[in-house]
């Protein structure tokens, strides 16, 4: 795709807009993973290796890809993965975000480090979201962010676990995003990032203020930009957490409890000795430990040793609606899609995540049709050419 005036409609094509329309370093805050970016590419390519077996002369004048998970209907086996800072690609991107969400049918996950709080996000509509929490030192705000949530009708919690430590992010530290240097402050006097991306400038940089991080404000005083965010979420990861305060965790959350960042059967099977009622299969797309298996890959194994003693789902990869095929064909339940959507909205906003996720809707719907299933309980791997 060569110029803007073509229409999107892949990820591939949505990612390449947002590349030209979003600042460089915001790009590869986005785009980016941690150290080589092995993981990160491994992510897709197994997904990418499983190869479909084409199967005709099925019924499938009524194909549907539609199911559900705690009660909420999908219209895809799919909810919409916690990103950080999203609303800085895109003029309050989380709730252009929940707006997609409602209308596609799938649940939308609002993360800790959002630009727009829980309370904002609440105002989109009466349809219920998701929340992600990290645990912080201070559990002060940790309890008042699960009350805050609860008070605006938050019912499903994901719980992410793989940031004990900050995995280094290469492309970050290059643009002086993260390690030391400010690039929010500069920005401020960065005519030249303005002028190279104006609709940005203008969408996000002015009109899409303020860019505070929407949750926390309460609890940084004087932050104005999310430098002084980020470096208080630095000092506030949290390296000594355990299962003990998964425990104490679930004793202050009634709701649903969905732990994410599982990436071993091992770990699995304490989530849900510790109460989980969901894991995600996770490697958080790349970004923490470079070198690990794909979310993918390690999804079987750790399905063989919980089964269904809670609900699986798995994100890191997923970037086409046969991935959400391939993923029930292994057996998560449904699938956390991340990058695709925060491309989609920094191209083209709403429009662009809801066009992206009814592509999504009708390529899984054209894929189960070919591989000769009808209904999402039938997705088994009998859909998967093993030779
Ligand atoms: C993330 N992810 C993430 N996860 C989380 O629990 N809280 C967060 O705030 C964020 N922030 C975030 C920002 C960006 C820019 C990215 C790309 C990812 C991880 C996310 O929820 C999910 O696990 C990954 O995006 C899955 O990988 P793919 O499919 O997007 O490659």
């Amino acid at each position: 795709m060569g110029t803007l005036n073509l229409t999107p409609v892949s990820t591939a094509d949505y990612r390449r807009e947002a590349e030209k329309k979003l600042p460089r370093f915001l790009f590869d805050y986005l785009d980016g993973g941690s150290y080589l970016e092995r993981t990160l590419t491994a992510n897709c390519v197994d997904f990418e290796a499983l190869q479909l077996k084409q199967r005709v002369l099925f019924d499938v004048s009524k194909v549907s890809p539609a199911s559900s998970l705690f009660g909420y209907d999908l219209a895809i086996p799919a909810a919409m993965a916690p990103i950080g800072m999203a609303g800085m690609l895109a003029q309050r991107a989380e709730l252009q975000a929940k707006r997609a969400a409602d209308t596609v049918g799938i649940p939308f996950t609002l993360s800790t480090v959002s630009i727009c709080s829980l309370e904002e996000v609440a105002k989109v509509s009466e349809k219920k979201f998701w929340f992600q929490l990290y645990m912080l030192k201070d559990r002060g705000p940790v309890i008042e962010m699960l009350q805050r949530a609860k008070a605006v009708g938050v019912d499903t919690l994901i719980f992410t676990v793989d940031l004990a430590v900050l995995g280094a992010r290469y492309r970050d530290i290059r643009n002086g995003l993260s390690g030391g240097t400010r690039y929010w402050g500069k920005l401020r006097s960065s005519m030249l990032s303005y002028m190279a991306h104006p609709s940005w400038a203008w969408q996000v940089g002015i009109k899409g203020k303020p860019h505070t991080f929407g949750n926390l404000e309460a609890y940084v005083p004087n932050a104005s930009t999310p430098t002084d965010f980020q470096a208080w979420i630095a000092q506030q990861v949290d390296p000594s957490v355990t299962w003990k305060d998964i425990e104490w965790l679930r004793k202050q959350w009634d709701g649903n409890l969905i732990i994410k960042g599982i990436l071993s059967p091992e770990d699995a099977v304490a989530a849900v000795n510790n109460g989980a009622d969901g894991i995600s299969v996770s490697n958080h797309g790349g970004r923490q430990l470079d070198g690990v298996s794909s979310a993918i890959t390690m999804l079987p194994r750790v399905l063989d040793v919980v089964g269904n003693r809670c609900e699986v789902l798995v994100d890191s990869g997923v970037r086409s609606g046969a991935d959400v095929l391939k993923a029930r064909a292994l057996g998560a339940k449904a699938v956390l899609i991340g990058r695709p959507w925060a491309y989609a909205v920094a191209a083209r906003g709403e429009t662009g995540i809801v066009n992206l996720l009814n592509t999504f809707k009708n390529e899984m719907q054209v894929a189960m049709a070919l591989t000769g299933v009808t209904h999402v309980d039938e997705i088994d791997e009998r859909i998967f050419d093993r030779g």
